[in-house]
């Protein structure tokens, strides 16, 4: 009878021994770090689907109607986080470059002397949040923002030509004494006809459109991002001396810039891509979601909280934007550089190479390409991971959910959504 006992104790001891050990894994709380990788360097063939780290980035799970951010998807297991930027304090940022722009170019901004400044503007997708941010932040700077429901209307106005647009208002600003009206003259969703939206062709169509309709009544381009205003740029802008900004600090668009291109924002890739990786890294090794990050790890990488921000209820990192301009430009050039207060390669005993999903909702968006994805595919190698890239069409989930079919051969994911609503489609495969 004892010896059943004893058996059934020590039964019993194992089981909550394995219990434990899983559950230090998957939470990654604060262990001390050679510890932990040990432990983890054993355990992926183990660890379900569903319990492997996850992260989303660049699109953020939520409602492409009222941008709340769905936190079932952002909390998916202890080990899912969201990476992306501060989107409203780039947005204001973007916003402010252009005002001071047209303040520092009173003489030469209004072209045919009107007394309105005119404006077009590119948007990306009008139901992601990013978009929406930067849509808002230009219209408030420049005065054209109206309020609906406390919020500002981000709705494209097809063209405005006499300012009776309802979604936006004449804005007025004074320049050297002199009080112009601002008019966004047009703008409208960036979407091609097979659906894939920030599209930078169908915004160079467009530019062409506005400025034989509108000529020299525009004298600013504005665009939810470079790939667009870049196209317009090339298309129109260059050659009619029109300032046009845009957003990423694309290493084509800051080059522009000696060329005229008016400025541009750094999301700050450079940290974003790291954080991407970093988060899973850190869940993979069973250590403190902050090494590397807040709290310097053995190899002395560490970000300041100058570059971005964790917001905990969020569960999401947020880098910090930064305006390039023709000031600054010259710091820019190689978008794809990585970021040296966390170039350190870490030691691959302590941090054993580890398999990567990750996709690219677009493999011809200019910014992921062009930017995120050589900077992730630099600190992959920094951190001890082999990454999958996957490129998707811009258009349908399944065209990347197909490619996700056999989840078991990877140790953790990173995903980057078609449309912000469809964080199901991937967890349902990660729930199988
Ligand atoms: C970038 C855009 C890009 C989009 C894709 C944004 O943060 O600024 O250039 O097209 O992400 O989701």
């Amino acid at each position: 009878m004892k010896k059943v006992l004893a058996m059934a104790m020590a039964a019993l001891m194992a089981l909550s021994l394995v219990a434990c050990s899983s559950g230090e894994t998957a939470s990654s709380s604060s262990q001390a770090q050679g510890e932990s990788a040990s432990t983890s360097a054993a355990a992926p063939a183990e660890v379900a689907n569903k319990d492997k780290p996850l992260v989303w980035f660049n699109r953020q799970p939520s409602n492409s109607s009222t941008g709340e951010l769905d936190m079932s998807a952002l909390s998916f297991n202890d080990n899912t986080y969201y990476v992306g930027f501060d989107a409203n304090q780039g947005a204001e940022l973007q916003g402010t470059m252009i005002v001071d722009y047209i303040k520092a170019h009173a003489d030469e901004i209004d072209k045919n002397g009107d007394g309105v400044i005119g404006y077009v503007l590119a948007i990306g997708d009008i139901g992601h949040n990013d978009s929406i941010a930067r849509t808002r932040g230009v219209r408030q700077a420049l005065g054209t923002a109206v309020e609906v429901d406390g919020a500002i209307n981000s709705d494209p106005v097809g063209t405005n030509a006499d300012g009776s647009a309802t979604a936006v208002k004449d804005g007025t600003l004074e320049v050297n004494g002199k009080t112009y009206i601002v008019r966004e003259l047009a703008s409208q969703e960036m979407k091609n006809s097979a659906g894939a939206t920030w599209d930078a062709a169908t915004a160079g169509n467009a530019i062409s459109t506005w400025a034989s309709s509108f000529g020299d009544q525009i004298d600013i381009v504005a665009s939810n991002n470079d790939g667009m205003g870049m196209s317009m740029f090339n298309a129109w802008s260059k050659a009619n001396e029109v300032p046009t900004f845009g957003y990423d600090a694309n290493a084509d668009a800051v080059a522009a810039i000696a060329e005229g291109y008016g400025g541009t924002i750094s999301q700050h890739a450079d940290v974003q891509a790291y954080l991407t990786l970093r988060v899973l890294r850190n869940a993979l090794d069973g250590v403190d979601i902050d090494t590397g990050i807040g709290t310097a790890d053995e190899a002395g990488n560490v970000l300041s909280d100058e570059v971005y921000y964790y917001n905990a209820d969020q569960r999401s990192y947020y880098a910090l934007n930064v305006a390039v301009t023709a000031e600054n430009y010259q710091d820019f050039t190689d978008s794809t550089k990585v970021y040296g207060p966390v170039s350190a390669q870490l030691d691959a005993t302590a941090h054993p190479t580890k398999n990567v999903w990750l996709n690219i909702y677009n493999a011809a968006d200019n910014f992921l390409s062009a930017t995120y994805q050589p900077l992730l595919q630099n600190y992959d190698d920094l951190l001890n991971l082999k990454v999958e890239y996957i490129g998707g069409d811009g258009q349908t989930e399944a065209n990347i959910t197909n490619r996700l079919s056999n989840p078991d051969q990877f140790d953790a994911f990173a995903i980057n959504m078609v449309k912000t609503d469809n964080a199901a489609s991937y967890t349902a495969l990660l729930s199988q």
